[in-house]
């Protein structure tokens, strides 16, 4: 039997159509179809500007650049986020400072985050992890530059019914094949700021301002630019956004209600007070003391792909030897990336697979 792929982006017609387009037009880059793109993504979010980029990761580099984060600033973040959301201060020679998360949500808890804020603290940068809405007015209150990490969490709605990324401050979405919208790779800064807008617009191309002459830069710059051939892949996956959104929502109900009562299991959190996920992965907390990486090979043995996912941020390598974080630090992130795992999840998986993944998980989890 065919193996249940952890992810698969939903890719067909209109995507060849709006590629051969571009490829027939001759304009690869710094087309039509980048100002096309950022318009429509930014009216669905109900801001009033975005720019595209080639990453996440440098939609969140440009992000910290536009709110000021320089060297020696420190940054207020999660230590339970994909790697980028924490390397993007120090490219700037900015410190990220972890502060433990809400067990229930995952994302930086407020209270811990209040906590480590310092005289040198620059932003806070919250994290919307696997598509759950952070609590941005608690961080509103604190008086500081925010950035928010929504690579994960297009779709996601505020329990205040603002889209995730549609509060005003930069916040940044990413487009890599395994998320809810896909250019291959790509990202895109949202903000209600047109001078955050003109300063990411110039930095992604090398620090150029729009209007000025051929290879004339009037500051440092990078080359974070999105092709038009990604941009209409963008936008052709805009158009079926909700059809895709809704279908992940049907699959993260069929492993709710699946596994709903196998003991130990820990599932994602159901939207509670009104806020929205957008769902991006469906990523369990195994029962304690289970073996992760046996449960993998045994899943992996019966046909279906998991993976750990995430591990912690500040027990990885690079950030021991550089900031010299231990274990213990933030115990609820420690526990809860030591026994997450994600299953199968996207827009085509079929109930079908979802009951072969369920079925195969409890066999292994009764061993
Ligand atoms: C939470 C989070 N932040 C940042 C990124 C970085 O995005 P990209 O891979 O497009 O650079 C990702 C994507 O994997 C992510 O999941």
């Amino acid at each position: 039997m065919e193996e249940v792929p952890l992810a698969r982006p939903v890719l067909g017609e209109p995507e060849e159509r709006a590629v051969l387009e571009v490829l027939r037009s001759g304009q690869l880059s710094l087309g039509p179809r980048l100002g096309e793109f950022e318009r429509r993504f930014a009216a669905r979010l109900g801001v009033p500007h975005a720019s595209a980029v080639s990453s996440g990761t440098a939609g969140l580099h440009l992000a910290l650049r536009a709110v000021g984060v320089g060297p020696g600033d420190e940054v207020v973040t999660s230590p339970f986020s994909f790697v980028a959301s924490a390397n993007a201060p120090i490219y700037e020679g900015a410190r990220p400072v972890f502060a433990d998360i809400d067990p229930r949500t995952l994302n930086l808890d407020p209270d811990a985050a209040r906590a480590a804020i310092t005289d040198r603290t620059a932003a806070i940068l919250p994290v919307h992890i696997f598509g759950y809405p952070a609590d941005l007015p608690a961080f509103e209150a604190m008086g500081l530059p925010i950035v928010e990490d929504a690579c994960e969490a297009l779709g996601a709605i505020h329990a205040d019914g603002v889209p995730v990324g549609g509060r005003g401050h930069p916040a940044v979405f990413a487009f890599y094949a395994n998320k809810q919208l896909t250019t291959g790779e790509g990202g895109l800064v949202a903000t209600a700021d047109a001078a955050h807008k003109e300063r990411i617009d110039s930095e992604r191309n090398q620090g150029r301002a729009p209007d000025m002459g051929w290879l004339d830069h009037d500051r440092l710059g990078f080359n974070y630019r999105l092709t038009d051939i990604a941009c209409a892949i963008g936008l052709a996956q805009l158009d079926r956004l909700d059809d895709m959104l809704a279908a992940r929502a049907r699959v993260a109900g069929w492993y709710r209600e699946l596994l709903a009562d196998v003991e130990g299991l820990e599932l994602p959190c159901p939207d509670t007070g009104g806020d929205v996920r957008g769902w991006f992965v469906f990523v369990v907390q195994l029962p304690r003391g289970v073996d992760r990486d046996a449960t993998v090979r045994a899943l992996r043995e019966r046909g279906v792909q998991s993976k750990p996912y995430l591990p912690a941020i500040h027990l990885m390598s690079f950030y021991r030897e550089r900031f010299g974080h231990r274990p213990g630090e933030f115990p609820v992130c420690e526990d809860v990336a030591a026994r997450s795992l994600a299953l199968p999840f996207f827009p085509a998986l079929t109930e079908g697979q979802a009951e072969r993944v369920a079925e195969a998980l409890r066999a292994v989890l009764r061993r």
